[in-house]
């Protein structure tokens, strides 16, 4: 019973140290309807106007309207003055801090056969929310997060190209975690953008990467002289800082990842190392994916500055 108590208060503990603020963004959107008829179609500007608004169906006349950055009708935008007596719409949701947008719309079309992240990567969470998903994203080292489908979480790395414009209400599915929020829909994701380079990649102080592409050679004698495999401590929880971590704690002053889950620490070179292109530094951290942790007998070097 103590430990259960104990384990319970650890937790906690160590949710509120690792627990990053939540921050409210909004934006201006077009109304959801006017006059009767829903939003047709919807385009969103990066400075927080909105571009385009059209309302039709039901045998209803085409409305339309433009609204500038403080939410106001722009004057002869409008299909008609006197349907527009009310601003533009707010969209609000709670995001990890340092979050925000992704892109100028709200709601993006997403499928399987052809994914708007970049690495796409499904996490499961229980309770789904913009604020959970930037969260959980953030600490595997993406720099990208959407919702979809309500009970869906997606990081990736950036967004592809050719994001279809669609309108904010077609994202109407409430996040299983906060039914205040909404999470997407089915093949409509809302998607949002995190500090780049992301909070996963920073290093303990002091300690810097060996080079701005720090990828280098190494062979089966090692990088260093006084190697430390450090590696099968780490295994699952694997990245850059933890490696250092793990190096410092054990008195050495360089570190290197390495095919994702390896980590080796040292105090010597072998020889001086040789830079490779970053690209062959290409697996994915064990403990952050969202980022990289060498390769194939390629290195990613860290050192005391
Ligand atoms: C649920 O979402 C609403 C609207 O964004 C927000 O005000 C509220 O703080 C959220 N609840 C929790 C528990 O985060
Ligand atoms: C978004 O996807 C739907 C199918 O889910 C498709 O009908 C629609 O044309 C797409 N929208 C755009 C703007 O490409």
């Amino acid at each position: 019973m103590l430990l259960i108590v104990i384990l319970i208060q650890l937790v906690a503990i160590v949710g509120i140290t690792a627990g990053l603020g939540q921050t409210q963004i909004c934006r201006f959107v077009c109304p959801d309807s006017v006059g009767g008829s829903p939003l047709q179609e919807e385009i969103l500007n990066p400075n927080g106007a909105v571009n385009v608004c059209d309302w039709f169906g039901n045998g209803l006349a085409l409305r339309f309207a433009s609204f500038d950055s403080a939410g106001n009708v722009i004057p002869g935008s409008a299909s008609s003055n006197n349907q527009f007596t009310t601003r533009a719409g707010e969209h609000c949701t709670q995001v990890t801090e340092g979050w925000t947008w992704a892109n100028n719309q709200v709601c993006i079309n997403d499928t399987v056969s052809s994914r708007i992240l970049e690495r796409d990567t499904i996490v499961q969470l229980s309770n789904n929310s913009p604020e959970a998903c930037t969260a959980a994203c953030d600490a595997l080292g993406f720099t990208f997060a959407g919702t979809e489908f309500g009970s869906e979480c997606h990081c990736g790395v950036g967004l592809t190209t050719g994001t279809a414009n669609i309108p904010h209400t077609q994202c109407n599915m409430a996040c299983t975690g906060n039914s205040s929020e909404t999470c997407g829909a089915g093949d409509h994701m809302e998607a949002f953008q995190g500090p780049n380079p992301p909070r996963a990649a920073q290093l303990p102080a002091g300690w810097s990467a060996f080079a701005d592409a720090p990828c280098a050679r190494d062979s089966a004698a090692r990088m260093f002289v006084d190697t430390f495999i450090a590696g099968p401590l780490l295994a699952a929880t694997n990245t850059p800082a933890a490696c250092v971590d793990l190096c410092i704690q054990n008195g050495f002053d360089k570190a290197g990842v390495e095919g994702g889950d390896e980590c080796y620490c040292g105090t010597e070179f072998r020889s001086a190392p040789e830079l490779i292109d970053q690209g062959e530094c290409n697996q994915p951290c064990q403990g952050a994916p969202g980022i990289f942790c060498g390769g194939n007998f390629a290195i990613q070097l860290y050192l005391t500055s």
